[in-house]
């Protein structure tokens, strides 16, 4: 099937490629001319495991091309997919201005019957604005306008369009639910699951799926609070909780709290869209109030560890808003960071991916080449994301190099035993701290 993708970002692109090795011919378009020629060149504008090199393998066998005109893109396609951001506005709506220039795009090169799909997450009713924008901008042609959410998650993106929990398609024409079925079949065919529903349902269901995790988030965070208050351990409370299957065990990691660039738009976006519906979901405001109060609680760690911030050297681990991508967008590592500098603190951070982006967007931050040459004369050194390798760290030989032997776990990802038996001082969150026998030099 021809098929054409708008929009080359996370999402945009792992389509372009799961959809290309499901046997359909991809021509993907972006608006951003650099990413383009990047992509032209079989290279990803981002770092996502395994990407690249399945880009360049549908791209030798011709099943994979990028343009930067829609026009080139559109024109023949069975289906067109909106993969365009839906940013948060300053109100927590979502900015719909990118789908609705996308759809100005595609109706002026449209062919007749053509299906347009919304990938993007969006707020339920945008479908039908829509399908309005297309035919008003072209009565001409029969659109048919579906909603297909994508539910892959960074680091693993590749493996979970190929081989998702679930596939949704929300359509409202028998053509359109035939296209996107016959365009999964490769999928279908292995056994994965295809629910088809109304396309509100399918928008809404995206925006809950995403609302609903951040709020497991929350839930542990908030009982991260109350653990530290009462002696107990979260991460233990989480295990007892997990072996529900009722509440399972996933996203219950307290921590710094969820970041990324869908988790918090799309906590506000579904608020929003409740409150312009006459409902007032409170519930998603206090998820938001929680999450932001995770980041806050690592930075009253710090400071009560090392005492005054001023002039003190935090080393921090991870700046990437989850491990396995390089992207810091909403990251609380850098909320942390933000946090503080500007207490009077010097933050020194490294990330295995992030580092550079890091520093696009927090020029103030001091960047080291290893997580030692980061500890090198820290007063306390911070796991903000925790990157696997992170777990291995060497603590006698980070100890050796600090100013204080003081370790704020903000992802309850080290050993404890290991910390304190290589003379730290450790804070978890959510646990009791931890120190050795005879901690003399903690400020
Ligand atoms: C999330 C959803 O998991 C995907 O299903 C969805 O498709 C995607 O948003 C999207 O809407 O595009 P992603 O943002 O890649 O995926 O990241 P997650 O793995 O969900 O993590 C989100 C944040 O929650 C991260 O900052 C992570 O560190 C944090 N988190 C996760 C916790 O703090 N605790 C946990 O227990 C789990």
């Amino acid at each position: 099937m021809k098929v054409a993708v708008i929009g080359t970002g996370h999402v945009g692109l792992v389509t372009c490629v799961a959809l290309a090795k499901m046997g359909h011919e991809v021509v993907g378009t972006d608006i951003d001319a650099e990413k383009i020629a990047l992509l032209q060149d079989g290279v990803s504008p981002f770092f996502e495991p395994q990407l690249e090199e399945s880009l360049r393998e549908e791209m030798a066998r011709s099943r994979l091309s990028f343009t930067s005109r829609a026009s080139e893109a559109v024109a023949g396609a069975t289906v067109v997919f909106i993969c365009v951001g839906t940013p948060a506005r300053a109100s927590g709506d979502a900015n719909l201005v990118a789908i609705e220039n996308s759809a100005r795009d595609i109706a002026r090169h449209a062919q007749d019957g053509l299906v347009v799909v919304e990938k993007s997450t969006v707020p339920a009713g945008t479908a039908e604005r829509l399908r309005r924008m297309l035919e008003r901008e072209r009565d001409d042609v029969t659109f048919h306008v579906a909603s297909n959410p994508e539910f892959l998650r960074e680091g693993t993106a590749l493996r979970d369009a190929l081989e998702p929990d679930r596939i949704v398609i929300g359509t409202e024409s028998e053509w359109a639910s035939g296209v996107l079925r016959l365009l999964y079949e490769p999928l279908t065919r292995k056994g994965y699951r295809l629910i088809e529903t109304d396309i509100a349902t399918a928008e809404l269901a995206k925006h809950a799926s995403n609302a609903f995790l951040a709020m497991k988030i929350s839930f542990a965070n908030a009982l991260a609070r109350i653990c530290e208050r009462a002696g107990a351990d979260v991460t233990s409370v989480a295990e007892v909780m997990g072996t529900d299957p009722r509440i399972g065990r996933a996203f219950l990691n307290a921590g710094l709290g969820y970041g990324g660039y869908c988790f918090p738009k799309d906590v506000a976006a579904l608020e929003r869209l409740a409150a312009r519906h006459g409902y007032d979901f409170g519930l998603l405001r206090e998820v938001d109030r929680v999450n932001r109060e995770a980041v806050e609680a690592v930075a009253d760690k710090v400071e009560e560890a090392v005492w005054n911030l001023e002039d003190k050297r935090i080393a921090l681990l991870g700046l990437a808003f989850k491990p396995g991508t390089d992207d810091v967008r909403f990251s609380p590592a850098l909320d942390l960071a933000r946090r503080l500098l500007s207490a009077g603190a010097t933050v020194v951070g490294f990330d295995p991916h992030a580092a550079s982006n890091a520093k696009e967007e927090l020029p103030e931050l001091e960047l080291a080449g290893d997580p030692y040459e980061a500890a090198a004369g820290a007063h306390c050194l911070v796991l903000a994301t925790e990157w696997e390798e992170f777990r291995r760290l060497d603590g006698a030989a980070l100890r050796e190099t600090m100013a204080y032997p003081v370790v704020v776990d903000a992802r309850n990802a080290l050993d404890p035993i290991a910390m304190v038996a290589a003379g730290f001082t450790y804070h978890p969150v959510g646990r009791p701290s931890v120190a050795p026998d005879r901690s003399t030099s903690e400020a």
